[in-house]
C-alpha cells in the first residue's frame, strides 16, 4: 500500500477487466508490499521499551522517596516539593526561607501558615506583643512553651498548651524560625541569631516545665527589643 508504483496510479480505469491484461505485471509485483508490514511491530518494541522506562524514572520522580524524607517535615503537605527539589542545594536561602519552611512543618498546624492562629483555641502571631517584643523573651517560650491563661491582643487563651522546642530545633534553626515569625504576615522586628538562642537557652536551662504568663513578663515586660529601639 505505501509502496506506490507511479504507473500504477495515474490511470483508474473504469473497466478493471480491460486494464488486467497490459497492467498484469505490475499486479504480479504487488505482494512485495506486505514484506514491508511484516517490518513494523519490530519497530515499535524499541518504542515500548524506551517509553517504558521514561514513564518509569518520570513516575519515581513524582512519587519520589523524598516524601519520607525531611521534606516533609520542613515543608508541610502542599508545600512546594518540587520547586524545592529543582532549587538544588546550590541555591542558598536565607534564615527567613529556612524558618519558613520549619514554621510551616512545625508550628502552622496551630498557628497557621497565615499566623492567624484559631480563634479561641492558638493565637495569633501577627501584631502579637510576645512575637515583636523582647527576643530574651521570646526564646525562652519557644525553648520551654507556655501553659495556662495568656493574654494576646487582648484576648485570653487559656484551653490548649503551647509545646517546648528546646530539644527538637538546633540553635540556628530555633533562630531561623524566629527570625521568620518576626518578619512575616506584616510584622517588623529584628532577626533573632544562632549565638541569642544559644544564650538564652544557657540562661533559662534551670526552668523545668512550660512557663505561665507572669514568669514571661518578669524576664521582660513587654515593649520592642532593646535591638529594635531607636
Ligand atoms: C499544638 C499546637 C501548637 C504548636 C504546634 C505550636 N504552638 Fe505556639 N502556642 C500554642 C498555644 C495553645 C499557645 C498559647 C498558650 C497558652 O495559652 O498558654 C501558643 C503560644 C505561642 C506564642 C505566644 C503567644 C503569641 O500570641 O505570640 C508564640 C510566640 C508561639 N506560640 C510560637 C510558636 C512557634 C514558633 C511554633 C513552632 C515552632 C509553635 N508556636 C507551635 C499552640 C501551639
Amino acid at each position: 500500500m505505501s509502496q506506490h508504483n507511479p504507473e500504477l496510479q495515474p490511470e483508474p480505469h473504469p473497466h478493471p477487466q480491460e486494464a488486467i491484461q497490459p497492467y498484469a505485471p505490475d499486479f504480479v509485483e504487488t505482494p512485495d508490499v506486505p514484506t514491508e508490514t511484516v517490518d513494523h511491530p519490530s519497530l515499535p518494541l524499541w518504542i515500548y521499551l524506551v517509553c517504558g522506562v521514561a514513564l518509569f524514572m518520570a513516575g519515581s520522580s513524582f512519587t519520589g522517596f523524598s516524601t519520607f524524607g525531611m521534606g516533609l517535615m520542613d515543608q508541610g503537605p502542599g508545600g512546594p516539593t518540587v520547586a524545592a527539589v529543582s532549587a538544588g542545594p546550590a541555591a542558598a536561602e536565607t534564615p527567613a526561607q529556612v524558618g519558613m519552611k520549619l514554621y510551616n512543618g512545625n508550628c502552622a498546624n496551630c498557628h497557621q501558615r497565615s499566623g492567624e492562629g484559631q480563634p479561641g483555641a492558638y493565637p495569633s502571631l501577627v501584631g502579637s506583643d510576645w512575637v515583636l517584643g523582647s527576643k530574651e523573651r521570646l526564646t525562652a517560650i519557644l525553648l520551654h512553651g507556655i501553659a495556662g491563661p495568656l493574654t494576646d491582643k487582648g484576648v485570653v487563651y487559656s484551653t490548649n498548651v503551647m509545646p517546648e522546642w528546646s530539644s527538637t530545633f538546633t540553635d540556628e534553626k530555633m533562630a531561623d524560625i524566629l527570625t521568620y515569625i518576626r518578619s512575616s504576615w506584616g510584622n517588623k522586628a529584628s532577626e533573632v541569631t544562632a549565638a541569642e538562642v544559644t544564650a538564652a537557652r544557657a540562661k533559662f536551662a534551670s526552668q523545668s516545665g512550660p512557663y505561665c504568663e507572669a514568669d514571661l513578663l518578669k524576664i521582660a515586660p513587654h515593649g520592642p527589643d532593646p535591638a529594635d529601639q531607636k
